[in-house]
């Protein structure tokens, strides 16, 4: 069987965000991509939405293989993959280290491995995600990793002891802004706004504030200075932030996220 230049192995949420991505920027011609997806109904209805797409139920032959299947089995996703032969695999499995995943595939020196921790973002092609080689790992698979998950966001490269910062921050990182925003519409209603006004400002506010810090270059210290006027409002408001304990809240919270994470097995 001929080798297919990238295969998609798991077709839940992370892997058809990765191939609608993949798709939109031209990454490569549909006739070079595939996807495996052992669930009948998910693989038609993903062959339904990408007709150009082969979708089977099991791996084929690939130069490049990116594993988007759950923790739990990865394992034996693994196997598959390194019966039916690739050059290198990117996993996308939270928690998985490099160690395992080199295990499961028979060696180093059957398949160079490329972990990730990518976000939710994903989803909408606004994700964050760090990237992290195994043995033997060259420049161009780490070039290979980071133009994939490009397709769907930003990527940095981070030795993999790092890895469970990266998820203490921006993996988790979006629930965190979630429940930012959570308060932030009920602070709203509380001073006399109706929900759905609150709502749209406080969604507009966060994304306003994104595009600020990605785009001016400024710092986030300098953008706050900015808006705060001696004896003004924003000082006020700010204050009380302070007082909450705000800073040092995120610190627990993305340092016992962090620790989590090593808890629950990455290296
Ligand atoms: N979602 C996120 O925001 C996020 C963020 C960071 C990391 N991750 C990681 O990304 C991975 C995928 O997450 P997800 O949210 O996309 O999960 P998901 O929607 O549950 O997708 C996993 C997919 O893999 C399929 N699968 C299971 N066993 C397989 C096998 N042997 N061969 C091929 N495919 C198989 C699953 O089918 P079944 O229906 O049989 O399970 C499912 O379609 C996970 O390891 C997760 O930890 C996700």
């Amino acid at each position: 069987m001929d080798r297919v230049r990238l295969q998609i192995v798991g077709g839940g949420k992370m892997g058809e965000a990765l191939l609608g991505g993949l798709l939109a920027a031209r990454w490569a011609p549909p006739e070079q991509i595939a996807v495996v997806e052992p669930v009948a109904a998910r693989g038609k209805e993903l062959a339904d939405r990408y007709p150009d797409i082969e979708v089977s139920r099991s791996p084929r032959p690939a130069e490049g293989v990116v594993l988007a299947v759950k923790p739990d089995v990865v394992e034996a996703a693994c196997r598959e993959v390194a019966a039916a032969g690739c050059d290198r695999l990117l996993s996308i499995a939270a928690g998985v280290t490099i160690a395992t995943l080199e295990d499961a595939l028979g060696g180093p020196e059957s398949v160079r491995v490329v972990r990730a921790m990518p976000n939710t973002a994903a989803l909408v092609g606004a994700g964050a995600a760090a990237i992290a080689p195994g043995r033997d790992v060259t420049d161009d698979d780490l070039d290979w990793a980071e133009g994939i998950l490009g397709a769907v966001g930003a990527v940095v490269r981070v030795p993999e002891k790092l890895l469970n910062a990266v998820t203490g921050l921006s993996g988790s990182g979006p629930a965190y802004v979630f429940l930012v925003v959570e308060a932030l519409v009920e602070a709203g209603v509380l001073v006399g706004l109706p929900r759905d006004v609150s709502e749209r400002l406080t969604i507009q506010t966060l994304l306003g504030s994104a595009r600020l810090l990605a785009e001016t270059g400024q710092t986030a210290p300098a953008l706050r200075a900015a808006v705060t006027s001696p004896g003004g409002t924003t000082a006020a408001g700010l204050r009380a932030l302070e007082r909450a304990g705000v800073r040092a809240a995120f610190m627990e919270a993305v340092a016992a996220a962090t620790t989590r994470a090593r808890e629950m097995g990455g290296a």
